[in-house]
């Protein structure tokens, strides 16, 4: 065995396995017979799914696949994904079925909507949105905190052919700027302010501040939701309007009408290896099968008896998806949370998952892993014997922190879903089905029913089990992207090009398959790092060093080295009770990862710090600390949650705390 297979199947000696429950088996929305029916028929499968959805005109054709990556999916199919989220629930006897439990941030700002309610709103703010001027093909964009008007304008848009383009509202008012201009957004859709960490937080400033950066948009529309002064000039009449003058008033009857199945949705931008944010471009009748069946399959969800609840924010694709379109598809009860975990006290989410008897509950291994920081005496004060199912999504998860997740969080009863997916893919590509298969702590398992992805070398060679490579997908799926906003090149070279003749699509994710096959995603192809020849993830020695008892968070970079090529280096975060760890904890922490992984591992330096510098959507940005790990100038810190976050790691390391 060579020396890389061993710190392989060192890492890949995780023996706990966890069975589905009995009763979750006995009632599993599917079963194991679904993937050989789906591998035999992939087009048939998919056609079934889209069965969940009403079409105005059933297609013709499931897959067109004439002009390679550009696919087509349900050809001449028509639909409204609207009609489909909020109206046919009502026209099925389930309006008044709640749709929305709303919790806003300040305590006691609680509303429940219910489907008839939600079709309301939405009927009103498309005749708004018409009524300013907004027409099929015409993008809007949507800057808006986490309140339910955000859910009713998406709808609305969807509702009048227009696609969307949502814009995370802890973005800045640069990044908002460019993304109107780059889709050209005629109406932006935002509101005053919202709730964080107890006080209002303006977004309104930001639009106008954006609007001097770009002269795309015509009309504001902005809703009322703290109340706070917008300023002498913080309102222009030619370009403002409120609301709750348009929306409020307008009529409650709206056809929707049925488009094409390829007619645009929505964009959502993500940040390439380049400077500039790629457009992803999903459309209707593709994007929506798949949501509605993933979130159905891989959340085993019964719309009848579950209350769902997606912590992630609809400024990410997890929001569109698992938020507002698979969930609304479905006609589930939902929670919708405005604020912070730990506002106005930690225990909030807990307290809120037993309040509304949550019973499938969606969050990032990064929440995850500040909550082991604090320990599992906040979640114990609360009963959260409601939940049946636990979904991780966004970064590998550390198998110390799912088995945590799994047993403080869930009781030690609960499936953890590992759902492995990008904002390119629009749905859930790979995780194990609840009540099906069982669950490896730190693996994403295998691809859903429909769902055809490998691990594949350079050549693009599937690789044995026990070895790593590139995660490709390798067929079409309905909810994948068909291109990059304007910009088609861009879309054939960043995902196709890099294994063109086999036509797979190029995750940019590196993974490995265990030797069950079962598949371990381990990050960024970019943060994995080669040291004397042997590949190494950031996210292996990630693992390792969270495992130790001390440690509650760590990030790795590969720094250059003259002697190995690279070599890891450690940020770590100790845990509260850890206290700085002891005089030996460097030490201490670099054989740890030495035992974990093997001497291959083991990091350089291990630097203790008291924060990582995160973007608003939680990654941690290595690049910044591989700069400090070369002691170099450190680059631009625009797009971190917190700025000030790189001077205090400086400063640290210097003074040598
Ligand atoms: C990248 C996509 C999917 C919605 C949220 C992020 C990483 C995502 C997992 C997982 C390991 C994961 C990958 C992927 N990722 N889920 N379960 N295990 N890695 O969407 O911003 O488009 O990021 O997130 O690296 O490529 P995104």
């Amino acid at each position: 065995m060579s020396e890389t297979n061993e710190t392989l199947s060192n890492l890949l000696h995780e023996e706990r396995r966890f069975e589905p429950p009995a009763d979750l088996a006995a009632s599993a929305n599917l079963t194991a017979e679904a993937y050989e029916r789906a591998a035999a028929d992939p087009e048939a499968f998919w056609a079934e799914q889209a069965e969940r959805l009403d079409w105005s005109q059933k297609w013709d054709r499931v897959l067109d696949w004439d002009d390679p990556p550009f696919a087509k999916w349900f050809s001449g199919g028509t639909l409204n994904a609207s009609y489909n989220c909020v109206d046919r629930h009502v026209e099925a006897g389930r309006g008044d079925k709640v749709a929305i439990h709303f919790v806003g941030e300040p305590e006691g700002d609680a509303r429940s909507i219910t489907y008839a309610e939600l079709k309301d709103e939405v009927s009103r703010a498309a005749n708004a949105l018409t009524s300013l001027g907004v027409a099929a093909g015409d993008r809007v964009a949507i800057y808006m905190p986490m309140i339910p008007e955000a859910v009713v304008a998406m709808l609305a848009c969807a509702r009048i052919g227009a696609p969307h383009t949502v814009v995370f509202g802890g973005f800045s008012s640069d990044a908002l700027a460019s993304r109107l201009t780059d889709c050209e957004a005629k109406v932006v859709v935002t509101a005053d302010g919202g709730y964080r960490r107890g006080a209002a937080s303006a977004l309104k400033p930001a639009v106008d501040e954006a609007r001097t950066k770009t002269d795309v948009v015509e009309k504001v529309l902005v809703v009322r939701r703290t109340g706070q002064d917008l300023g002498a000039d913080g309102w222009d009449d030619a370009v403002d309007v409120w609301w709750h003058d348009v929306v409020d008033t307008a009529s409650a009857e709206h056809q929707p009408e049925a488009f094409d199945a390829e007619h645009p949705l929505y964009v959502m931008y993500t940040s390439g290896t380049t400077g500039k944010p790629k457009g992803i471009l999903h459309t209707t009748g593709g994007y929506l099968t798949g949501a509605a069946y993933t979130h159905w399959a891989v959340f085993d969800l019964k719309p009848e008896t579950d209350v769902y609840w997606c912590t992630a924010d609809i400024g990410w694709v997890t929001g569109h998806s698992y938020i507002v379109y698979g969930p609304l598809a479905n006609g589930a009860t939902q929670v919708l949370y405005e604020g912070t975990p730990d506002s106005p006290e930690r225990g909030r989410w807990w307290k809120i998952i037993a309040d509304y008897g949550v019973t499938i509950f969606y969050t990032a291994p990064t929440a995850i892993r500040s909550f082991m920081k604090q320990g599992r005496e906040i979640p114990d004060r609360h009963d959260m014997s409601s939940l049946r199912i636990l979904g991780s999504v966004g970064e590998p998860i550390n198998p110390e922190a799912y088995v945590w997740y799994r047993s403080v969080i869930g009781g030690d009863r609960t499936p953890v879903v590992d759902t492995w997916w990008q904002t390119e893919t629009g749905s859930i590509m790979i995780s194990p089905l609840p009540g099906v298969t069982h669950g490896k702590p730190g693996s994403a398992m295998t691809p859903i029913p429909g769902v055809s992805a490998e691990v594949v070398d350079e050549a693009g060679e599937a690789v044995p089990n026990g070895s790593g490579g590139y995660l490709v997908l390798t067929r079409p799926w309905p909810a994948m992207l068909r291109t990059i906003w304007g910009d088609d090149e861009r879309f054939k070279d960043t995902y196709w090009s890099r294994f063109e003749s086999l036509g797979y699509y190029f995750a940019g994710d590196g993974a490995k398959k265990d030797e069950d096959g079962d598949i371990w995603v381990l990050g960024r192809v970019d943060d994995v790092m080669n040291v004397s020849g042997h590949r190494l993830s950031t996210t292996e020695i990630e693992s390792a060093l969270v495992s130790h008892p001390k440690v509650a968070e760590a990030a790795v970079v590969g720094a250059s080295d003259e002697d190995t090529g690279q070599a890891p280096c450690a940020f770590v975060i100790l845990r509260d009770e850890a206290g700085d760890g002891g005089k030996d904890i460097v030490e201490e922490l670099r054989n740890h990862v030495r035992k974990e992984i093997g001497p291959i591992a083991k990091p350089r330096q291990v630097m203790v710090v008291a924060e990582l510098p995160k973007t608003r959507s939680g990654k941690i940005m290595r690049r910044l600390l591989r700069d400090v790990a070369e002691n170099r100038e450190i680059g631009d810190v625009t797009t971190l949650a917190d700025s000030s976050v790189m001077d205090l790691i400086s400063q640290g390391i210097s003074s040598g705390k």
